[in-house]
């Protein structure tokens, strides 16, 4: 058994990448199967900090082969300051691939993203403004960019020349801004294009041998199970499939070839963003969780909503992703605190719901329906062994196992490598 999924349980930001860096240890190949530089994981590696936003946290261990797969949408300005950050600090990417089929960010997405957020004023989604939505309406209209089209001179400049036409129609009379200048664009992209040629690679391909040569596999998910397009609370969703069934069609690697889905979720929820959030917290028990655990956006700097532990949202998770066993992370975080809470069920219009409502206006009537379990004082941060966890702090991760019907795998209790408590090796699960 060796290709494990590794996807965020709740709205983003579960500590994805504290997990992933863990697994891409064990791992040969690290996949990035969608999203963009709305992504952000915070690694820290020797007490040093690293913010990789396209690039696989693999990277940071040397000889993996690291993908950006097809389903990524890759701002290449951004990948190229990344690749340049890494170098700096000494770190070899020689083994980043980069998918052929991947679709570009272009500056008219970044700045229709913008101008659609303000245009929707009060409705706004609360995207991260990286032009994320944009990029993916033009790959599902058939009016893309992709990594190949970089590579071919002419066909950039063709493509570049006919998108403008129309990006600049809607620019000037939509929203009545600046529009772009056609060969400005052509000179900076085929400049990108230089530098990106070398790391761009059939990367299903790539896959595929490393399948068949038995190598461990891991797919890196981005954003969460509840901002997935089709399964999150939409519209307050991203544009891609964060979810397990994402990594198929974002890499160009079969189902039957996945092993393992894992999900990681925080011991807690936030969400950054608008939309509903029926477990949030709105007094200063959200603040003080938002200040120790630092939940502050890795790509906006946005402060984070807050809120209980959710397992309606987790059985969704469960469901959707058909997940093997979970991640909990950032439980030192809840330490101190008298007593925790963990929404079980939602009470809608009189009835007990135990599963999220399609309807957003549903969702947002739902009022949370609390169990509460006695908190710890000690520290965890520095144990490493999960017996030796004091009673209530192991009673509560074995109610959130119970709850969701799904083993817990991976303990985290801080940003440390070490920090980690392995209860099951995920690459072994049979
Ligand atoms: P977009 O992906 O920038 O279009 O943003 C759509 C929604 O997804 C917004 O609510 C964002 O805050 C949220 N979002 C996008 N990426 C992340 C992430 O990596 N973590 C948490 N939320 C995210």
């Amino acid at each position: 058994m060796s290709t494990v999924v590794l996807v965020g349980s709740q709205w983003g930001d579960e500590g994805k990448g504290k997990v992933t860096d863990f697994l891409a240890k064990q791992a040969d190949v690290i996949v990035r199967y969608q999203g963009g530089t709305n992504a952000g994981h915070t690694l820290t590696v020797s007490g040093e900090v690293f913010k990789l936003h396209l690039i696989p946290s693999g990277i940071l261990y040397p000889q993996k082969l690291c993908i950006i797969g097809n389903g990524v949408v890759i701002d290449p300005p951004a990948l190229l300051a990344e690749i340049d950050t890494l170098r700096e600090r000494g770190i070899d990417i020689s083994t980043l691939r980069i998918s052929d089929r991947a679709h570009l960010v272009m500056p008219y997405h970044r700045r229709l993203d913008e101008l659609e957020e303000e245009r929707r004023g009060k409705g706004k989604i609360g995207t991260t403004l990286r032009g994320i939505g944009p990029a993916y309406m033009d790959k599902v209209t058939r009016m893309g960019l992709r990594v190949a089209d970089l590579l071919d001179e002419e066909e950039l400049r063709e493509k570049i020349e006919t998108l403008l036409a129309q990006k600049n129609s809607i620019l000037a009379n939509i929203y009545h801004a600046e529009p772009f200048d056609p060969a400005l664009m052509f000179a900076e992209y085929l400049g990108y294009s230089r530098i990106i040629a070398p790391y761009v690679a059939d990367t299903s391909l790539l896959l595929d041998e490393a399948v068949h040569s038995g190598r461990k596999i891991l797919f890196e998910g981005a954003q969460g199970t509840m901002l997935d397009i089709d399964h999150g609370t939409y519209p307050y969703v991203t544009s891609s499939s964060p979810t397990a069934g994402g990594a198929c069609i974002g890499s160009g690697v079969g189902p039957t070839r996945i092993d393992s889905v894992v999900g990681v979720v925080k011991a807690y929820t936030t969400r950054v963003g608008d939309g509903p959030f029926p477990s949030e917290i709105s007094d200063a028990i959200g603040d003080h969780i938002r200040e120790v655990g630092r939940e502050y956006g890795t790509t906006t700097g946005r402060p984070r909503r807050i809120g209980w532990l959710d397992t309606v949202v987790l059985r969704h998770t469960c469901r959707i992703n058909g997940l093997s066993h979970l991640a909990l992370t950032l439980l030192d975080v809840l330490t101190g605190l008298e007593s925790i809470k963990i929404c079980t069920a939602y009470r809608y219009r009189g009835s007990v719901i135990e599963h999220i409502p399609a309807s957003l206006r549903a969702l947002a009537e739902c009022e949370p329906i609390f169990e509460e379990l006695p908190g710890w004082q000690e520290d965890l941060t520095s144990t490493s062994n999960f017996a030796d966890f004091p009673p209530a702090a192991k009673n509560y991760v074995n109610r959130i196992a119970e709850l969701t019907k799904t083993e817990i795998a991976i303990v985290s209790v801080g940003p440390g490598r070490r920090q980690t408590m392995i209860l099951q090796d995920v690459f072994l699960i049979p």
